[in-house]
């Protein structure tokens, strides 16, 4: 018996890396995964190939309009899901005085805000139900300072207090509040980064793989349903 089966669970930023290998994983174990990204044959072949357990739900999630739409397609999908996975992200660097503000604010409309409105929609009617679970994907930046990341550090340090304020407002209600936070894992997201030239940085072939923060995310999802795990920290052995 697949200890997800009957679940269903929505994971943002599905479309590659850490949430594509999520929704892979949670789908194996038997949930429902509507899968959320910003249009692309990438997120409609990754829902694909879950063999009826995936939706393709394209939705900018910078954009307030595409994630009202968004939650209305989830509502029709799935109704409420048992599992609300906030993953999508983007990084950049960029010393205070050399970044846009433009930039910063755009970060944080993904890091921060769009968590923030699927929480705002999903979490009383999973209070009301007396069921549910929000994972958020934090970061090893979530609690250290590293030079250049004002922008990526202020978006993990706020949607980490956004989760540990969920989880004080929800302790006791069935609902569960976790955070998932891994040092660096190789994926696209370092592509215009190229930490290999760059001294300090942890080399791709060093990083965690996407499959083994998922591998933690499903963990995280199968505890006993009275137990909570409140926070996860994972960093290369
Ligand atoms: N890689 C790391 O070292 C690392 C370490 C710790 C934590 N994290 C966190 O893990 C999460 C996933 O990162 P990743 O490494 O898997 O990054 P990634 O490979 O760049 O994937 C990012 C995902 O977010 C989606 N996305 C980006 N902009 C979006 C938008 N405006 N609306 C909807 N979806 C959007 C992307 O899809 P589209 O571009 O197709 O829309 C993609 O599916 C992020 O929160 C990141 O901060 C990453």
């Amino acid at each position: 018996m697949r200890v997800l089966e009957g679940t269903s669970a929505v994971v943002t930023g599905a479309s590659r890396g850490i949430g594509l290998a999520i929704a892979r994983a949670l789908a194996a174990d038997g949930a429902r995964v509507a899968l959320l990204a910003r249009p692309s044959d990438a997120l409609r072949a990754a829902a694909d190939a879950l063999e009826g357990r995936g939706i393709a739900i394209p939705c900018d999630l910078t954009r307030p309009d595409d994630v009202d739409a968004a939650l209305g397609d989830i509502e029709r999908a799935m109704g409420v899901p048992h599992l609300l996975v906030n993953n999508a992200g983007a990084f950049a660097l960029g010393a205070i005085g050399a970044m846009h503000p433009a930039e910063v604010e755009q970060l944080l409309s993904l890091n921060l805000v769009a968590p923030y409105r699927l929480m705002h929609a999903m979490v009383p009617r999973m209070r009301a139900r007396g069921s549910g679970h929000v994972i958020t994907i934090g970061s090893i930046a979530d609690r250290q300072a590293f030079p250049e990341n004002a922008a990526y550090a202020a978006g993990k340090f706020g949607a980490r207090a956004m989760h540990e304020i969920l989880r004080q407002e929800l302790r006791g209600t069935g609902v569960r509040v976790s955070l998932v936070s891994p040092g660096p894992v190789d994926t696209a997201l370092w592509d215009p980064i190229h930490p290999e030239s760059r001294p300090g940085f942890t080399p791709r072939s060093e990083m965690l793989r996407a499959e083994a923060v998922a591998d933690a995310v499903v963990w995280v999802a199968t505890r006993a349903r009275e137990v909570n795990i409140d926070e996860l920290r994972l960093s290369h052995s």
